[in-house]
């Protein structure tokens, strides 16, 4: 076990024991250009304690820094409040190492974990408000099924009033800075920003209740100890409040418009509608699949009022980058979007149809008939194009002035 790295003390009796991802780019197709962190954390309470484990390639990062602090050999209780692998990889073989005393989870995250590693385990459930004695401080657990997993539970420490909250709250960022107060304000809320649209966002509802449990469960909270990214210890109503606006989705005058081209006549139909738009005063943005990751595009969407989605017919079908991002969007479930479909064809003309019906199963609100070009489009039809994108805006604003 190497001595290059150090635990770090984030409040009187917990430090952070976790491991820096420089390297990771892809967070199951979600996009990291920098990186992530899996924080671990250590209680030094009569009962030591190990809140969450890491990926497993850093086991030994993360072992390495409880050693900076303690023998990990005195660890006595082991909580998983989660079970996605990317903070459970490691867990079996970090009980086997440290020989808890204990190891506990949710009652969902015993099931998950036996699931996952086809082993018993010897993991305690712990039901939803209950209490855990680690002799001089004690550890209270709230359930928060589908944030991110139906294993999912925060754990609360009163005596530091440290919220640990698994995946809620958290970015991939990979930084030496521990803290949210240590980086810039923009970059922070873009990461988390980004980190919501693409992990939490189908979750938003869970999210409002959740954020109402908390207050209502009394606790005076004075740091949210996320898994993955900076500590919270400072204005925490600042990303409380975002995810309230995040989770709410109430439409703004923003409008997306998402496409793929193959000879440049679905472009020119895109470039058409988001002029008009424009024009008209919504905020635009204009978005190729040619070029652009999916992550960024949910990114926008998050806090959009309309989506237009674009593509060519190719074999009876949408571009596969434009199946791409559908299929993402679909699954990320963005909430309260008004929107439209076209696209250009050579001879059967699929393309425009299957957009529609996609949005419609994203329940986006169809507000404007389609517009379809035969090969490259005419001056009439880039005419249609705009008269898209004014319906659009007129639309979006009469629901937004509301
Ligand atoms: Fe960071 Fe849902 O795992």
């Amino acid at each position: 076990m190497t001595d290059i790295y150090s635990a770090v003390k984030i409040s009187d009796h917990v430090y952070w024991v976790g491991a820096i991802d420089w390297s990771i780019r892809d967070f199951h197709g979600y996009t990291t250009p920098h990186g992530s962190t899996y924080n671990a954390y250590l209680i030094m309470a009569d009962k030591i304690t190990l809140i969450d484990a890491v990926k497993a390639p850093f086991m030994d990062e993360m072992l390495a820094r409880i050693a900076s602090v303690i023998d990990p050999a005195r660890i006595d209780y082991v909580v998983s409040n989660h079970s996605e692998q990317d903070h459970c990889g490691c867990l079996l073989r970090v009980i086997d190492r440290v020989k808890p005393e204990k190891a506990f989870a949710s009652t969902m995250g015993v099931k998950t974990l036996k699931e996952i590693f086809h082993d018993d385990c010897s993991i305690l459930p712990v039901k939803d408000g209950e209490k855990l004695s680690l002799g001089n401080m004690e550890l209270q657990f709230m359930e928060t099924r589908m944030i991110h997993w139906p294993d999912s539970m925060f754990s609360y420490l009163e005596k530091d009033g440290v919220l640990f909250s698994q995946d809620a709250f958290g970015m991939h960022l990979a930084t030496f800075e521990r803290f949210a107060d240590e980086l810039p304000p923009d970059e922070l809320e873009y990461e988390a920003a980004t980190y919501y649209a693409n992990i939490v966002l189908p979750y938003s509802p869970v999210v409002l209740k959740t954020l109402e449990r908390v207050s209502a469960a009394g606790w005076a909270v004075k740091m949210f100890a996320p898994d993955h990214g900076p500590i919270w210890r400072k204005d925490l109503n600042v990303i409380m409040d975002l995810y309230q606006k995040w989770a709410r989705q109430k439409p703004t005058d923003k409008a997306v418009v998402v496409y793929a081209t193959m000879w440049h006549s679905t472009e020119m139909m895109a470039k058409a509608i988001a002029e008009a738009m424009a024009a008209a005063g919504l905020r635009v943005r204009l978005l190729s699949m040619n070029d652009v990751h999916r992550s960024e595009v949910v990114y926008e969407v998050l806090e959009a009022g309309a989506l237009i989605v674009g593509s060519p017919t190719l074999n009876n079908n949408i571009l596969p980058q434009m199946a791409d991002v559908m299929t993402y969007l679909k699954g990320l479930k963005p909430a309260n979007l008004i929107g439209a479909a076209f696209g250009s064809f050579g001879w059967s003309g699929e393309s425009v149809k299957d957009l529609e019906a996609t949005l419609k199963e994203m329940k986006v609100e169809i507000v404007a008939d389609p517009v379809s070009a035969r090969h490259v489009p005419r001056e009439d039809v880039l005419e249609k194009c705009a008269h898209l994108g004014k319906a659009i805006a007129a639309e979006l604003k009469k629901r937004i002035s509301q």
